[in-house]
């Protein structure tokens, strides 16, 4: 008799392949990042990443409530900082009335469920588009770890949920823990991004913050002294590992597409949730490719999202957060 098994009786109608099916999305997986900007009334389209937005805190109030009507219940949030306020340390990432934490009261305010995850690194503040302190040339590790524990502090204090430091800084997760607990912040989680490649992946983003490396003599053109080598694979488990040993409480992949096998590796080997995070270039392709007729956007975007969950995520950091979840209801 051939053959014995046909695969194919369970790929026969929509009916049973939805029976069967292994992964599926739903709201509670998403984790929607925001930018924000100063000003009123504004919501200003990214130019590299169409459909996507950055709200002044006024119009955030409604992308908020729309967010929590459509079950999508925590967010990531990012600030535009105006350049006059930018310097080499970051200091008005500390100003207690700074953007970062009035949107966090923002939110709260609006909609005191929701979780609000915050951006901790030097980036968007710095002078130099660098996510650490610049000394002589070099990006100084240790001082960056304190300044991002006082940030760290300062989003808990405007109330927080998690603090996501997204720098690469070595020891940074413990010395963010350490200063939480000192101050009794006890239940403010951190989520790590705890494999976050050099990856040119992030390029809008970066237009969307102005935040980009400067062209400077003596300045750093890239990341690559401390975000990842993207040719290697154990290093991520051993910086999660590391991060997870610090107190990390979720830690994260970032990118996502690119990096499927890493995300894999690391649920298999740790114990804490694991995030992964669809950056901006990997938003941008699927737009610009769905532009053109290329490409089936809807398909592509939730093919990309199941690929994912499938992979390993249990928290998916995406831009096509909204647009999934309007899909697939
Ligand atoms: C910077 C930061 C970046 C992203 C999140 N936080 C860019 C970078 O490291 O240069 C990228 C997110 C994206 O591309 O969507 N701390």
């Amino acid at each position: 008799m051939y053959p014995l098994r046909r695969n194919r009786r369970l790929r026969t109608n929509e009916a049973i392949r939805s029976l069967v099916r292994e992964t599926i999305i739903t709201p509670n997986d998403f984790l929607v990042p925001l930018f924000v900007v100063e000003g009123k009334g504004i919501k200003d389209e990214i130019p590299s990443m169409p459909n996507y937005f950055r709200y002044s805190l006024d119009l955030l109030e409604n992308e908020i409530k729309e967010l929590w009507k459509l079950g999508l219940k925590s967010v990531l949030l990012f600030v535009k900082v105006p350049d006059n306020l930018k310097d080499n340390a970051g200091e008005e990432a500390l100003n207690p009335n700074g953007l970062m934490q009035r949107a966090i009261k923002t939110v709260k305010n609006v909609c005191p469920d929701m979780l609000v995850m915050t951006d901790v690194a030097l980036d968007p503040y710095s002078a130099y588009g660098h996510d650490g302190i610049i000394d002589n040339g070099e990006i100084v590790n240790d001082a960056t770890a304190l300044f991002l524990a006082e940030m760290s502090l300062s989003h808990a204090e405007a109330g927080a949920d998690f603090v996501a430091p997204s720098d690469m800084m070595d020891g940074r997760i413990l010395t963010i823990r350490e200063a939480l607990e000192d101050e009794g912040f006890i239940n403010t989680g951190i989520m790590s991004y705890s494999a976050k490649y050099a990856s040119s992946f992030y390029g809008p983003f970066r237009d969307a913050l102005d935040s980009a490396p400067v062209d400077l003599v003596d300045i750093p053109k890239d990341k690559k002294t401390y975000q990842m080598d993207y040719g290697n694979r154990f290093e991520a488990i051993k910086e999660t590992e590391m991060d997870i040993e610090e107190g990390a409480d979720i830690v994260m992949v970032k990118p996502g597409l690119s990096y499927l096998d890493i995300l894999r590796d690391i649920k298999n080997e740790v114990d804490v949730p694991v995030a992964v995070y669809q950056v901006s270039g990997e938003y941008a392709m699927i737009k610009a490719a769905a532009q053109n007729g290329w490409l089936d956007h809807d398909q592509v975007m939730l093919e990309t999202t199941i690929a994912f969950k499938r992979a390993g995520a249990d928290i998916i950091a995406s831009y096509f957060a909204k647009d999934v979840v309007k899909l697939i209801s």
